[in-house]
């Protein structure tokens, strides 16, 4: 008797075994390698993320007057969070109506104060001077003070501290 056609058969058989079993690893292999590096660069892509800050309870903020509060922003890049000490304008006349203003100045970017007396906010650097909704009244700013985007939620007042420019 013949034995080549059992050794064909018995070949081929191992042959294809070994064919299914390599097969089948890569899959594993490729399907969990792309996982794990997924998971490894996937935050390089994410966007610079930047949140909303809560300034606190709204029934803090007296009304008429312009109040200076201090937060910290949270940022998230890529695998990064930051923290940045910030502070802003907060005004409301009504309580349930909010204006926030970006605290530098639009000539150079230094900080301004309110004055209680004048009811104004003074730049100390060139002498500028804005009124309490943010308008120039004096010196050398090309435009109104910078704003922030505010919504209340909860009885809680929060900010997007990016600054906005008002349009004049
Ligand atoms: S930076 Fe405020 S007036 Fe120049």
């Amino acid at each position: 008797m013949d034995g080549s056609s059992d050794n064909t058969t018995r070949f081929s058989r191992r042959h294809f075994l070994s064919w299914i079993i390599t097969t089948v690893g890569a899959v594993i292999a490729a399907v969990l390698g792309s996982t794990a590096i997924g998971y490894f660069i996937s935050p390089a892509f994410q966007r610079k993320e930047e949140n909303w800050v809560d300034l606190g309870p709204i029934g803090t903020f007296p009304k008429g007057n312009p109040t200076k509060v201090e937060f910290v922003q949270r940022m998230r890049d890529a695998w990064v969070t930051t923290e940045r000490r910030s502070s802003a304008w907060v005004l409301t006349s009504d309580g349930e109506n909010y204006i926030v203003f970006d605290p530098r100045c639009t000539h150079l970017g230094c900080p301004y104060h309110w004055d209680e007396e004048k009811k104004q906010f003074l730049c100390p650097c060139h002498t500028a001077v804005f009124d309490v909704g943010g308008g120039v009244v004096s010196g050398p700013p090309p435009r109104p003070l910078d704003r922030y985007q505010n919504k209340i939620v909860d009885d809680r007042l929060y900010v997007f501290p990016k600054p906005t420019q008002v349009k004049t």
